[in-house]
């Protein structure tokens, strides 16, 4: 690993700002180095600002890649659908290629196939085959109260599997999500953890080397590349 920094910020408006400052300065360094940039997106409720303030930034979009990190295996237009989520936020206010946009399929027929594709779609756009893995310029995840991230759930298939798109269990509801192997070869993660919910899982995923990546799969994020953890006060109640 790079470099690994947790930053304790006031409340979840202080992650926002300071994740846009990082995540801005990332895409411009891609784009700058390489004239493009690859960045996976993370869904639930913490990134929503995140993704309405890049909207204002001043990005070369045509040179944008987005993706996502997981998603719920519900139609794009279904209120839990982090697809949609993104694009009201965001690449609705943008002018993005179309393109650009790479979502996770689940118009497929079933969640396997929408996972298979989704692979397909990692291999063909990275160029790589067989176990070779993407590289992401820019990977944004968040943790749940079970240390969950992506949608690698404790104690599920998920947590192993040597895919690089793999499905996710939340009880009833089934999810695709990227495989922790691939989401560790990103240049740069930023993991974004806000409300005192997330106060114990925090504490045993960051200080606990006992603790069970099983039972709090945080713990399986160790990127070569560099790792910032951006966590508000209250779930960072619990840190030394
Ligand atoms: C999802 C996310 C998930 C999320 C955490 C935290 O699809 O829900 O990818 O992993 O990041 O559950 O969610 P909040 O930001 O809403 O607390």
């Amino acid at each position: 690993m790079l470099s690994s920094r947790i930053e304790i910020l006031a409340d979840k408006a202080a992650i926002v700002a300071r994740s846009l400052d990082l995540v801005t300065k990332r895409i411009q360094s891609a784009i700058g180095e390489k004239e493009c940039c690859t960045i996976s997106l993370a869904g639930g409720s913490t990134p929503k600002p995140l993704y309405e303030a890049l909207a204002q930034q001043p990005i070369p979009w045509e040179a944008l890649h987005i993706f996502w990190g997981d998603e719920r295996y519900v139609s794009a237009d279904h209120p839990d659908s982090n697809q949609k989520m993104v694009r009201q936020a965001w690449l609705d206010k943008i002018s993005i290629p179309p393109d650009n946009i790479h979502p996770i399929p689940t118009e497929a027929e079933n969640p396997q196939q929408a996972a298979d594709r989704y692979e397909q779609e990692l291999q063909s756009f990275f160029q790589v085959s067989g176990k070779d893995l993407p590289k992401f310029d820019v990977m944004l995840l968040g943790m749940g109260d079970d240390g969950h991230t992506a949608s690698l759930f404790p104690h599920t298939s998920a947590l192993s599997s040597d895919r690089l798109v793999t499905l996710g269990e939340k009880g009833d509801q089934t999810r695709i999500s990227l495989t922790a192997p691939l989401i560790n070869q990103a240049d740069c993660i930023i993991v974004m953890v806000s409300g005192a919910g997330k106060a114990p899982a925090l504490a045993q995923v960051l200080q606990n080397d006992a603790a069970d990546a099983a039972d709090y799969p945080a713990r399986l994020i160790q990127p070569k590349g560099e790792l910032w953890w951006l966590v508000d006060e209250a779930a960072a109640a619990q840190l030394n």
